[in-house]
């Protein structure tokens, strides 16, 4: 489902960045009560290529082919890879955001759920989810689903480049109100990751939403009998940009291959730490 333009707060919020409005904080509220204003506001969201962090940059040399800029926001990505001659079809379900991207110059940008992504768009070799937008799949169950989906509308050599943080990372250094919020996730059977959030802009209220953060191994879980593969991460001292490929078919091979990737990514997660570069209640 789309935001309806009178919640459409975080749409609102990038609408009068997009104006130059002074005093713009992305304000992200938590289902727990907590509320994390991020006094830089939204500036990553508009961010040229050069300001962007060194994992974002690395991951576009993973991009291919037609993309699909998946939550594309402000549209930075779609704009920096457009202008290297790829076609990008950007899709949010902010109206406001979308409308943020087509004032910015980005040539196909549609309004619609990423659980709504079908054969009409066309078919895709990249799948680009940056800002942590692997969240964007909104449970493991959805992401399962829809990853089966997508296989479907991608070419063999397909990727797709989601962004995702690793919440238990920090471990008892985390602040106590992170790590209960983990723990009640636990107790009721959810990913300690998954959060329940939704965003503030002056008198506009967004809808609740579920935004799950995951480890490469939670990743790989969620990949398992979907057709796809983690096949490495790019790492910072907070995300990662997690590069997924198809999977070979047949369960010989996938285990062959989850094998290989486990060996791959369990060295570099070793060396993450959680923090966002956005609110750090996402999390
Ligand atoms: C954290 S921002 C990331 C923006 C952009 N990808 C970037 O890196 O600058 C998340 C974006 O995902 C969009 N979004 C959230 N849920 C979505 C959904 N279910 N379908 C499509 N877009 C969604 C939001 O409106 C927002 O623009």
């Amino acid at each position: 489902m789309t935001v309806p333009p009178e919640r459409d707060a975080y749409g609102e919020m990038m609408l009068a960045a997009l104006e130059g409005e002074a005093g713009v904080a992305e304000i992200v509220e938590r289902d727990d009560g907590l509320i994390d204003a991020n006094i830089t506001g939204p500036a990553m969201y508009f961010a040229p290529f050069r300001r962007w962090p060194a994992h974002h940059r690395q991951a576009m040399r993973f991009v291919h082919g037609r993309v699909l800029d998946v939550g594309a926001g402000a549209g930075r990505v779609s704009l920096y890879l457009q202008e290297r001659g790829h076609e990008v079809v950007a899709i949010d379900n902010s109206p406001g955001a979308i409308e943020v991207c087509r004032r910015r110059g980005v040539n196909e940008a549609h309004l619609l759920d990423f659980a709504d992504v079908d054969e009409s768009l066309g078919t895709f070799d990249t799948i680009v989810m940056l800002g942590n937008n692997f969240g964007v799949f909104g449970s493991a169950a959805k992401a399962k689903r829809l990853l089966r989906r997508l296989r479907a509308l991608t070419g063999d050599e397909a990727r797709i480049l989601a962004e995702s943080r690793d919440v238990s990372h920090r471990g008892t250094a985390d602040a106590p109100w992170h790590v209960e919020y983990r723990r009640r996730n636990v107790e009721r059977g959810r990913l300690p990751g998954q959060i329940r959030i939704r965003i503030r802009f002056r008198k506009f209220v967004g809808p609740w939403f579920d935004y799950p953060m995951v480890s490469p191994a939670e990743m790989r879980d969620i990949l398992d009998g979907t057709g796809w593969e983690l096949e490495q991460t790019i790492d910072s001292d907070d995300t990662y940009v997690a590069v997924i490929k198809k999977a070979a078919r047949g369960p010989a091979a996938r285990t062959v291959r989850r094998a290989t990737a486990a060996g791959a990514t369990s060295r570099a997660s070793d060396r993450r730490r959680p923090r966002s570069a956005h609110a750090s209640s996402r999390r």
